[in-house]
């Protein structure tokens, strides 16, 4: 069955528009997994602009599957093999961005990614490289070891007419065939919601999507528990 995990970088958003201590992501992660999901995400930023470092280490310790949400910087990286997600995704993070923006470019970075692959995993970390869905970039994954990628699906969500979502779904649909014929983990996210996630839910092989703002939003509304049940139901 297709695994749900929750990003709750915008619960700790939140609280940071009042630099106070509510709402509280852990008691948000606790709703979700209630809620039914299978997993937390949480982005570290270098800036550290929403999940802090004592937020991730308290959800290491409140949750069962953490995927940490990370760029390569070094500092990161170190923190990540200290505090020991189950998975880390490596994600490209430019300071001025809202959200991530675009899948990292493993192609011009093998030999970076790789080495930071390399020392996650010696530290007992699955490590998953969030990347466009292309064969140029997979192929690339492979070369750096990783065995877990996770498909941007940003360009489906934002397709601005039915034929441009319909050939956004082709594409990470043959990506995620490619990427299981290699025997990669897939999972996907980006930009997901209650009406287009359901399209994605039907691409065979997947394993998780990873879906935050939308559920967030939904939660501002039914509750954070309530909102991860409906979800789940979408995909499950
Ligand atoms: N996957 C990755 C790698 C991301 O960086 C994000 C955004 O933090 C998401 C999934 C979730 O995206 P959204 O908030 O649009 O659901």
């Amino acid at each position: 069955m297709l695994k749900l995990g929750v990003n709750i970088d915008h619960v700790a958003t939140l609280r940071e528009a009042r630099k106070t201590y509510e709402p509280n992501p852990i008691d948000a992660a606790k709703e979700c997994i209630a809620g039914g999901a299978d997993s937390i995400v949480c982005h570290l930023r270098e800036d550290r602009r929403h999940i802090k470092d004592a937020d991730v280490a308290a959800l290491r310790r409140a949750v069962e599957r953490l995927n940490l949400e990370m760029s390569i910087a070094k500092d990161v990286v170190d923190f990540a093999c200290n505090i020991r997600p189950d998975q880390a995704t490596l994600v490209p993070e430019r300071r001025m961005e809202i959200t991530t923006e675009g899948g990292l470019d493993v192609v011009s970075n093998v030999r970076k990614i790789s080495s930071v692959v390399c020392k996650l995993e010696s530290c007992g970390i699955a490590v998953s490289l969030f990347i466009n869905p292309s064969k140029k970039q997979i192929d690339a994954s492979l070369k750096t070891g990783a065995r877990i990628i996770e498909l941007h699906t940003g360009e489906y969500a934002n397709a601005p007419s039915m034929s441009a979502k319909k050939r956004e779904l082709r594409i990470l649909k043959e990506a995620c065939l490619y990427a299981r014929s290699k025997g990669m983990e897939v999972n996907a996210g980006h930009g997901l919601n209650y009406i287009n996630v359901v399209d994605i839910a039907h691409i065979e092989g997947l394993h998780e999507l990873n879906i935050g703002h939308s559920i967030i939003s939904r939660a501002v509304f039914v509750g954070i528990k309530e909102a991860v049940r409906q979800m789940k139901g979408l995909i499950g």
